[in-house]
């Protein structure tokens, strides 16, 4: 595993702002620069991309096909309700790790259901930023396998 992409859907742009409460208080910036470093640390070079258009989610999943070994993903309320991102993932050969910063069964019912995880390889929820480095550790652990 040479190349990871991180991913992150719809309103990530807006952490540290967002409901602190449920998401903490750091940016999606410091977020993807402490995921990068520890990327560094494990050997794997760590591209980000976040946006809050479907499409160029979808079209960057396409893209991970070959330019990326896996992706750690946050698709945000995407999770619950994106076939298109759903099968844009299924429809790509490159790993896909789930991640969602709060614990999305400890919510609201809508939040409960992610259309996304059955074509991931794993879910991780409620752990916080940590959540995202143990998702590079998942994608690692793959090539073990
Ligand atoms: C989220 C959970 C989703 O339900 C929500 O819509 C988000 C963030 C999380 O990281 O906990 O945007 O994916």
């Amino acid at each position: 595993m040479n190349k990871i992409l991180l991913l992150n859907g719809p309103n990530l742009n807006m952490l540290g702002v967002r409901e602190p409460e449920v998401y903490g208080r750091d940016t999606l910036e410091s977020i993807e620069a402490e995921v990068s470093a520890y990327g560094a640390e494990r050997g794997v070079a760590v591209d980000c991309f976040q946006s809050n258009h479907e499409g160029a989610l979808i079209d960057k999943l396409h893209e991970a096909h070959t330019a990326y070994d896996g992706v750690i993903y946050n698709p945000g309320a995407h999770t619950h309700y994106s076939y298109a991102l759903r099968d844009a993932i299924g429809s790509i050969g490159t790993p896909v790790v789930e991640v969602h910063l709060s614990d999305i069964e400890a919510r609201e019912e809508f939040r409960r259901i992610s259309v996304i995880a059955p074509v991931c390889v794993a879910q991780i929820k409620g752990k916080g930023k940590l959540g995202y480095k143990e998702a590079l550790d998942v994608l690692l652990e793959l090539e073990n396998r």
